[in-house]
């Protein structure tokens, strides 16, 4: 199966890291709940990994699933949801080893982000991880020249570049009700209200792999 997304040139890599990170550490039969799973790219890569995982996929677009019914098989479950209303979804209860996000949540709005992570972190198993990679919001004008400069560098040696802006008023505009990166410091405050431990595994520029995992209960 093909990279349905070709934007991001450190795409590659941060899915190797979650499928890295599973495959090492899945036992058995773990289940793992990918949330925005799109046509099942990162279900694919998960089972090139490891066979004998359980995998569910959640996306509102029906055409998505169906192409990832085609692209995983009919081993997996897929289920046709919003997100937004993640509670109300039927059946996803868990305990998860495994919940992961690709790309997905800039297009949740902030208390749909918090309310995921909330969601995400009461589900996992104690030793459960939530593996989430997306975008970061830049929010500093004097330091935009430099996220430039990164993003020039990523084409010079990708041969593609990914999202990109002529200023920071320019990178603003192009936010919108579907284009809604948090900063990571907003995504430390919701992994921690969650009671997630939270660390970054990977940055690249505003492209972040970040992992959260439930705190052990203290005495
Ligand atoms: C950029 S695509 C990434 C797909 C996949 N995770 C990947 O990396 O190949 C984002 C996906 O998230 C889904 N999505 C966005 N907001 C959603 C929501 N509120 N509920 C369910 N799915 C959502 C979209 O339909 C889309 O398939």
């Amino acid at each position: 199966m093909e990279d349905p997304i070709r934007r991001h040139p450190t795409r590659a890599e941060q899915l190797d890291i979650i499928v890295r990170a599973v495959a090492d550490q899945a036992r058995p039969g773990d289940g793992v709940l990918d949330l925005g799973c799109g046509t099942g790219y990162l279900g694919h890569l998960l089972f090139r990994a490891r066979e004998d995982l359980r995998y569910v996929g959640v996306d509102r677009k029906g055409e998505s699933l169906e192409a990832a019914r085609a692209n995983l098989g009919e081993g997996v479950r897929l289920v046709a949801d919003d997100l937004s209303a993640i509670a109300t979804i039927a059946g996803l209860d868990g305990p998860w080893r495994f919940i992961v996000t690709a790309l997905t949540f800039h297009d949740l709005d902030d208390a749909g982000k918090a309310r995921v992570i909330a969601w995400a972190a009461r589900r996992l198993a104690a030793d459960g991880w939530f593996l989430l990679y997306d975008r970061l919001r830049l929010t500093e004008p004097a330091l935009f020249p430099l996220q430039q400069s990164v993003w020039r560098r990523l084409e010079r040696i990708h041969g593609e570049g990914m999202r990109t802006a002529d200023d920071f008023a320019a990178y603003e505009r192009d936010l919108g009700s579907d284009n809604r990166p948090a900063t990571l410091v907003d995504y430390a405050r919701w992994f921690a209200a969650a009671g997630l431990a939270f660390q970054c595994l990977h940055l690249h520029g505003n492209v972040a792999l970040l992992a959260g995992a439930p705190r052990a209960a203290t005495a």
